[in-house]
């Protein structure tokens, strides 16, 4: 199904996105002032959070939830189940959610292919969460690993 509002109500959601928000402390973001957190938590219940990472050369900027992705999978024997993602704004966290950056979206989408199984994905501002149930909600008409023998 295609990406809807949720009300975060389940402990372990709640959790996650308390350890997304906590993440942000650690965002360096002297750029954009921008600061993101995201959380993934692993089919073993192990999460592993991070925040996004500037630089001044800008394409070398790397988004939260890469980050907080691939280090998870460099790391663990287990596989990501769901990501939390939040931002702050000026030190607050943002009204409306905020959503993965395209290239974030085809990394989480690889995840779901190489470990054969979906990631959830719950996007939470202040005053609303969007909750899809994959990746490839995300990414319509995706390129994958498929293309490459064309
Ligand atoms: N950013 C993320 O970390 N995740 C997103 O989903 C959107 C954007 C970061 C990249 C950059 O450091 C800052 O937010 C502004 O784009």
């Amino acid at each position: 199904m295609a990406i809807r509002p949720i009300h975060i109500s389940q402990p372990q959601d709640l959790q996650l996105v308390g350890q997304a928000l906590q993440a942000t402390a650690k965002s360096y973001s002297p750029y954009s002032h921008f600061e993101v957190g995201a959380a993934v938590r692993m089919e073993d219940g192990r999460v592993f959070s991070a925040s996004n990472q500037e630089n001044a050369a800008y394409p070398a900027c790397v988004c939260a939830e890469r980050v907080a992705l691939l280090y998870a999978t460099a790391n663990s024997d287990s596989r990501p189940e769901c990501i939390a993602i939040v931002a702050k704004n000026a030190g607050r966290q943002t009204l409306q959610p905020v959503t993965p950056c395209g290239e974030c979206r085809q990394v989480l989408r690889e995840m779901e292919l190489r470990y054969h199984a979906p990631i959830r994905i719950l996007m939470c501002g202040a005053g609303q969460c969007l909750e899809a149930d994959s990746a490839a909600d995300l990414l319509p008409g995706e390129f994958s690993s498929d293309q490459l023998a064309r």
